[in-house]
């Protein structure tokens, strides 16, 4: 699904303008704003309802762009660019000394992403044409704390329809992109995504650590509480699920496996979603599943368990703080 040349253009109007432009990436939807212009990012903090302090993914059409906003960049970060860009992947730098302290949160580092999906190069090529630092910033188009958007009509049940959208189908990712920062040493991932830490670790022939102290919240999405539905969630293992299902709550169901089918096949279809057996399908399918539950209004999302392998950390770690928003 491709925008025509006329939205196109009038999404870079808009974003030259200092208006706000929500965008595909291959990882989730973006609410966009041009990132030089601190008026324009202000309105992407009033609309989701943002802490001041979060910083923002600045996204770019291509390598070029990355020394207009990042200095002192490691030879291991250059490295990481050419393998995973364009991709589900950003990297935290230190920044150049004018970008704005809006997109920081008050940091000396940015957060940079050149995203993988042709919607989204395509509006930041265009953009770029007439912007020369050529960065929209970007986080997830929902409201603060909540699910991010996978298909174009997410954002606008998030945002309202005011928002204008370049709608470019459903998101291949459908979990937001893994974060490296590559300010520290060793090199930290703070946000666990598509891109393992195996991969990262295979191409760099070094050990990446894994950010696990819930300290400030440098990145919002490592809040405990965060990428949830409005309906409380909980694990429940697929033994004990029978016995949960004869109370006279009202559940909808969250699971993967076949025996976890085979229980669920008793509730209606509009009850139960059984998302793909791998950790790629299952992250893929995750944000739309939970968001049509969700709008079911029962008492609980009963979630199967899963698999505690590192392959499944991505998945584990969004289902968590979701579950986490509900207690
Ligand atoms: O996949 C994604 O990353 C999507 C798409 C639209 O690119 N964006 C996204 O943005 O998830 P957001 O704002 O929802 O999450 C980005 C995270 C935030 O938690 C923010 O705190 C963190 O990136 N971040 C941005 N700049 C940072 C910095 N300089 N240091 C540490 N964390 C940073
Ligand atoms: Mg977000």
């Amino acid at each position: 699904m491709t925008p025509s040349d006329v939205a196109f253009d009038q999404a870079v109007d808009l974003l030259t303008a200092g208006e706000l432009v929500a965008f595909p990436t291959e990882t989730v939807y973006g609410l966009g704003a041009d990132a030089t212009n601190p008026e324009a990012v202000a309105k992407i903090f009033a609309a989701k309802g943002r802490p001041a302090d979060h910083p923002l993914i600045v996204h770019l059409p291509a390598d070029e762009f990355v020394q207009q906003w990042a200095r002192d960049i490691p030879d291991v970060a250059w490295e990481v660019m050419e393998n995973f860009w364009p991709g589900p992947l950003t990297l935290i730098l230190n920044k150049q000394a004018w970008v704005p302290e809006i997109i920081t949160g008050g940091q000396d580092t940015v957060g940079l992403r050149i995203p993988g999906h042709p919607v989204a190069l395509e509006l930041l090529r265009r953009f770029a044409a007439r912007n020369p630092k050529g960065g929209i910033a970007a986080p997830s188009a929902n409201l603060f704390g909540r699910l991010s958007p996978t298909v174009a009509s997410h954002v606008h049940a998030e945002l309202g329809t005011q928002i204008t959208v370049l709608d470019g189908g459903a998101c291949s990712v459908g979990i937001e992109s893994t974060i490296v920062d590559f300010s520290r040493c060793p090199p930290t991932i703070l946000r666990p995504g598509h891109i393992a830490p195996a991969h990262l670790a295979a191409v760099l022939g070094v050990e990446l650590r894994i950010e696990t102290a819930a300290g400030a919240p440098r990145v919002s999405g490592s809040l405990p509480a965060h990428y949830a539905p409005k309906t409380p969630m909980r694990w429940i293992k697929c033994t004990e699920l029978s016995h949960e299902l004869k109370s006279s709550n009202k559940f909808v169901l969250l699971g993967h496996t076949p025996a976890w089918a085979a229980q669920a096949d008793t509730l209606p279809p509009n009850q139960t979603k059984i998302l793909p057996n791998n950790p790629i399908g299952y992250a893929q399918a995750l944000y739309s599943a939970l968001r049509s539950l969700d709008d079911y209004g029962a008492d609980c999302i009963l979630v199967e368990p899963i698999p505690e392998t590192p392959d499944w950390s991505a998945v584990n770690d969004r289902l968590r703080r979701a579950i986490a928003s509900s207690s």
